[in-house]
C-alpha cells in the first residue's frame, strides 16, 4: 500500500517538476510535496497506522524519495536559473553590425549669421569686436551715457535691477564708456551683446534680446563720416542699391542724433507690404557723441570727436530673412532655423 503510495507520489512529483516551466510554478510543487500539508509530508504523518516493524523501513523510503525529489528540484532550478540567464544576456547583447542612428546636427541661429555678416562688413572698414558686461553699473548703463538718474529715458526702458548699484544692461551702450575709459585713441569698434528689458513677450518684444553697438573716436570724425560708414554698412548687408535717409532724433548720449531707415529692399521704395507702404524701413540709432559723454570718459571733446550707433541684431535677422514673429528666434526648433 505505502510503497504504491509512494510511487504515484514520486512519479507526479516528478514529471511536474520537469514540467515547470518558471521558479515560480517550482516553487509551488516543493510546496504540494514538501509543505507542512504537501503530500510526502501527509505520509510522514500517517506512520501512526504502520506495523510498529516496518515504521523503520517506510521511514527510510519516505527519506529516500525525499532527497530524490529535493535533487530533481534543485536540478531544475539550477535549469530555469541559467536559461533565464541566456534570455537576459540575449537582450543585452549589442549587434555592433547594426547601422549607428544617425545623429541630428544643428544649424547656426539667423541672429548669429546675421552677426557674422555685420562683424565682417565692420572688420572690412577697420573695427574691432569687443565685448562688454551684461552686468553692468547703472554708471556705464546711464549716468555716463548722460542720462540721469530722473531722466525720463530710464523709465522708457524697464529696467531689472540687481540692487541699487547693479542691473542688466538694457542697451550695449554702456561698452562705449567702457572702450573710451581705456583711453586708446582712436576707437574704431562695434559690440554685440544681449541686453534686457522687461517686455511682455510679442511677435516683436522679447525680455532678452540683442544689440550691436558702435563707435568710431578720433580727430575730425564728422557726421559725413557716419553717414558714409552707415551707408555703405546698409549697402553690404541689404544690397548695391539700398539708400539710405536719416531723420532726426533724440538721443541723451548723442548731439546731433537720428535714426537712419534704409529703401525697402522688397519694392526697392516703392511701397509694399513688407514696408507697410513706406518704401523705407527704420533700422538704426545713430548720432555724434555727445561732448558731454566725452567728458565723462575722460576724453577732450575740443581735440576729439566721435560718432555712435546703435543696431537691434533681431531687427536686422527678421527683415534680411522675412520672419514675422520674433518668438520663433527664441524657440530653437530645428526646423526654423535649418532654413537659413
Ligand atoms: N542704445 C539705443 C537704444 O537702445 C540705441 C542707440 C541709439 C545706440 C543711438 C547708439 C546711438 O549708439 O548713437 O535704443
Amino acid at each position: 500500500m505505502i510503497k504504491e503510495k509512494l510511487e504515484e507520489i514520486r512519479e507526479k512529483a516528478l514529471s511536474q517538476i520537469s514540467e515547470s516551466v518558471d521558479l515560480n510554478r517550482l516553487n509551488d510543487v516543493r510546496v504540494e510535496v514538501l509543505g507542512k500539508k504537501g503530500s510526502l509530508t501527509a505520509v510522514l504523518k500517517g506512520m501512526k497506522d504502520v506495523a510498529a516493524e516496518d515504521r523503520p523501513k517506510v521511514g527510510q523510503m519516505v527519506n529516500e524519495l525525499r532527497t530524490e525529489i529535493e535533487k530533481a528540484m534543485e536540478e531544475a532550478k539550477t535549469k530555469l536559473e541559467s536559461a533565464a540567464r541566456e534570455v537576459q544576456l540575449a537582450s543585452e547583447t549589442i549587434d555592433v553590425t547594426l547601422p549607428a542612428k544617425g545623429s541630428a546636427i544643428g544649424h547656426r541661429h539667423p541672429n548669429q549669421i546675421a552677426l557674422e555678416e555685420m562683424e565682417r562688413i565692420f572688420i572690412g572698414l577697420g573695427y574691432e569686436v569687443v565685448e562688454g558686461p551684461e552686468v553692468e553699473k547703472d554708471y556705464y548703463n546711464f549716468e555716463a551715457l548722460n542720462i540721469p538718474a530722473d531722466h525720463p529715458a530710464k523709465d522708457e526702458q524697464d529696467t531689472f535691477y540687481i540692487n541699487g548699484e547693479m542691473l542688466l544692461r538694457t542697451q550695449t551702450s554702456g561698452t562705449q564708456v567702457h572702450e573710451m575709459e581705456k583711453g586708446r585713441i582712436p576707437i574704431r569698434m562695434i559690440s554685440p551683446g544681449r541686453v534686457y528689458r522687461a517686455d511682455e513677450v510679442d511677435a516683436t518684444h522679447s525680455p532678452v534680446f540683442h544689440q550691436v553697438e558702435g563707435l568710431v573716436i578720433d580727430e575730425n570724425v564728422s557726421f559725413a563720416d557716419l553717414k558714409g560708414t552707415l551707408a555703405e554698412f546698409a549697402k553690404e548687408l541689404f544690397g548695391e542699391d539700398t539708400k539710405v535717409k536719416f531723420r532726426p532724433h533724440h538721443f541723451p548720449f548723442t548731439e546731433p542724433s537720428a535714426e537712419m531707415d534704409v529703401s525697402c529692399f522688397k519694392c526697392g521704395g516703392k511701397g509694399c507690404r513688407f514696408c507697410k507702404g513706406e518704401g523705407w524701413i527704420e533700422i538704426l540709432g545713430c548720432g555724434m557723441v555727445h561732448p558731454h559723454v566725452l567728458e565723462m570718459s575722460h576724453i577732450d571733446p575740443l581735440k576729439y570727436k566721435g560718432f555712435a550707433f546703435g543696431v537691434g541684431l533681431e531687427r536686422i535677422a527678421l527683415l534680411k530673412y522675412e520672419i514675422d514673429d520674433m518668438r520663433l528666434m527664441y524657440e530653437n526648433d530645428i526646423r526654423f532655423l535649418k532654413q537659413f
